[in-house]
């Protein structure tokens, strides 16, 4: 049986060289990570008690990054919820398509860097909650 979609948001955790210079990660698309890397964006001075995301995709996969600082990031596939806290930038989430998610708890000075399979789009979001549980409901997600 495949597991259920909020199974498949898992953490990775990339290499990490760690030396009395400091440490250095790297990621490669199709390598650590399980799709071809089309773009690249991260959200910083996210004020205290905001939240980011609140929206689903149809097709996009992801994978969240705390380049530096922490955050949470509550998960939802209509039927169960998990909460998993990033806080350090060689491990990250990746978040496939179907899910809803919201990023909030940021730390003060947090990046979360975001890969993504694809360029943007707006046609592939799905920022209403009700949209959302009515399309996971009739199997469309
Ligand atoms: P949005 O995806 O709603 O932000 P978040 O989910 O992180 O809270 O994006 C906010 C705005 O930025 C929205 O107007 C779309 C724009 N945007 C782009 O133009 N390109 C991008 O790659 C992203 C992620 C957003």
């Amino acid at each position: 049986m495949n597991p259920v979609p909020i199974d498949q948001a898992q953490i990775i955790t990339f290499p990490k060289n760690t030396e009395p210079r400091g440490n250095l990660s790297f990621i490669e698309g199709n390598n650590h990570i399980p799709f071809a890397i089309k773009r690249i964006y991260y959200l910083y001075d996210v004020p205290s008690g905001a939240t980011r995301g609140g929206h689903a995709h149809k097709t996009l996969n992801e994978v969240i990054i705390a380049l530096s600082g922490s955050f949470d990031v509550m998960l939802d596939d209509g039927a169960k919820i998990k909460r998993v806290f990033l806080n350090r930038p060689h491990y990250g989430l990746h978040i496939p398509p179907g899910l809803w998610r919201e990023l909030e708890n940021f730390s003060s000075n947090s990046v979360a860097l975001a890969l993504a399979s694809n360029i943007y789009d707006e046609d592939d979001y799905i920022r209403n909650y009700d949209v959302f549980k009515k399309m996971v409901a009739n199997g469309e997600l």
